[in-house]
């Protein structure tokens, strides 16, 4: 387990599509590439490798650049993935831990996530490690090409 460095970007980038893949949305490399930049320079990024060739990354960082009105500073996983052919070999366990012990040593009291309710995988790794749903998201598509005032 080590850093993320920029030579790692296009290992990252395939790995990354597996997961834009499953939730749906299109993956463009140049695209994935400026989010992995954005995440390792306001937080942490760590790759997990086999033999030389990665095959696990997770990213996290803190929320917001200052505490809350409580003192409080919040961690966010921004997004985890273990390569298909590595999966339930304990590697995503360990990012996620390692991950956590960054975000510990940069002083978060809670670190949050956002995961598919149907993605059962990632859901009993999390719950594994005591995380529970705090907090329900909600989101709303907003149609740019109307211009008629209609959502
Ligand atoms: C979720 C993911 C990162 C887990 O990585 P992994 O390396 O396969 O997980 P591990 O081997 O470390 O397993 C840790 C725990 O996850 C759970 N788990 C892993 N695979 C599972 C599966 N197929 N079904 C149910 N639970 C599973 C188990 O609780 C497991 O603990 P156990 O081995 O003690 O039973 C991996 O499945 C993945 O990359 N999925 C696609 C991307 C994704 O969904 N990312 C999360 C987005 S929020």
């Amino acid at each position: 387990m080590r850093r993320y460095r920029y030579i790692d970007a296009d290992a990252v980038v395939d790995l990354l599509k597996q997961l834009v893949f499953l939730e749906g949305k299109p993956s463009k490399a140049r695209l994935i590439k400026r989010f992995l930049r954005r995440v390792s320079r306001n937080g942490v990024i760590l790759v997990a490798e086999v033999n030389g060739r990665i095959v696990g990354a997770g990213g996290g960082y803190i929320i917001g650049s200052m505490e809350n009105v409580e003192g409080e500073r919040y961690g966010f996983i921004e997004f985890l993935v273990v390569d298909e052919s590595y999966r339930g070999m304990g590697i995503g366990r360990s990012i996620l831990l390692n991950l956590i012990d960054k975000l510990k040593a940069r002083g978060v009291s809670e670190v949050y996530l956002e995961v598919n309710p149907r993605n059962e995988a990632a859901l009993s790794l999390y719950r594994s490690l005591g995380f529970t749903v705090s907090y329900l998201t909600m989101n709303l598509k907003i149609d740019r090409a109307s211009t008629d005032g209609k959502l």
